[in-house]
């Protein structure tokens, strides 16, 4: 029994006490609605995260190993996400936005040195889209992604057939998405794969391969259709109106 406390404690802590004090400040602020809610997580969270500034948190966020989560200036986390900081740890840069329903989860309950989840500034994550780091998940600054998009830096080993492919281990390479990279909704990155900067992957693709730098690729597997160097794709391109919102406005 004791060892299965011990186990359920590291899973959600870095100590008893920190477990202690982590569960308090969120009991008392972690559900409270509004405004008021926000601002009075804003100051309380720093007891239990690493914040550079007063991070936007809204109600009914879930942060478990909050003592390895570290937030830049200007983060917003919205309801229902779910940062679980095993070791390795999340950090979040500046600027960044999480959605309702976003989970980053380290899965780390195999201690490898490599996994976590680093995540650089100004970089958005649509509803529902899930991100899991035993292999280490670096991403750049400027990455958007659409809904539900999955990125798992972890496979498991099945070369076995005649045992468990749960008792077979797992494999963790890692995944690198750099800067300015716009993921559509549905897209599945899988693990070991990096996608160079400035590319574009279309909803519903299934990101197998390395995308060199200013891909447009779709389909899975994904495959590139097109280069944004390349001059005609980026004439036809832009054939319908395009707006500008006041996204950055709204912030200063
Ligand atoms: C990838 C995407 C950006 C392509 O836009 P584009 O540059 O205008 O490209 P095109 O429409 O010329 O498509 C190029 C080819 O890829 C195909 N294609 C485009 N998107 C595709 C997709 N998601 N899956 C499979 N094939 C796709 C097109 O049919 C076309 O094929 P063809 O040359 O055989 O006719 C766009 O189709 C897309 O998937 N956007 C994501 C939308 C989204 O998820 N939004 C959520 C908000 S973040």
């Amino acid at each position: 029994m004791l060892k299965e406390l011990r186990y359920y404690l590291k899973s959600q802590s870095t100590s008893l006490p920190r477990y202690i004090l982590e569960q308090f400040v969120m009991l008392l602020f972690g559900s409270v609605p509004s405004l008021i809610g926000v601002g009075l997580r804003g100051i309380a969270y720093k007891a239990i995260l690493k914040a550079d500034g007063v991070p936007v948190i809204e109600h009914h966020t879930r942060l478990l190993c909050p003592a390895n989560i570290r937030l830049g200036k200007q983060v917003y986390l919205d309801s229902q996400v779910y940062l679980h900081a095993l070791p390795g740890g999340i950090s979040i840069g500046d600027g960044t936005s999480l959605m309702h329903g976003t989970i980053f989860h380290v899965f780390n309950y195999r201690n490898l040195p490599q996994a976590g989840i680093a995540v650089g500034k100004n970089c958005f994550f649509g509803e529902y889209t899930c991100i899991r780091g035993q292999g280490g998940v670096h991403i750049g600054d400027g990455v958007y992604t659409g809904t539900q998009v999955q990125i798992a830096a972890v496979n498991h080993v099945y070369s076995d057939p005649d045992r468990f492919i749960k008792d077979q281990g797992i494999t963790a390479e890692g995944i690198v998405i750099e800067d300015d990279v716009w993921l559509g909704s549905n897209v599945v990155v899988v693990d070991g794969v990096t996608i160079g900067k400035g590319s574009i992957v279309g909803a519903g693709a299934v990101v197998t391969k390395n995308l060199p730098p200013y891909s447009v690729a779709v389909g899975v597997p994904a495959k590139v259709v097109k280069s944004r160097r390349d001059a005609d794709a980026v004439r036809q391109q832009v054939a319908a109106q395009v707006h500008y919102g006041q996204l950055e406005n709204m912030r200063s």
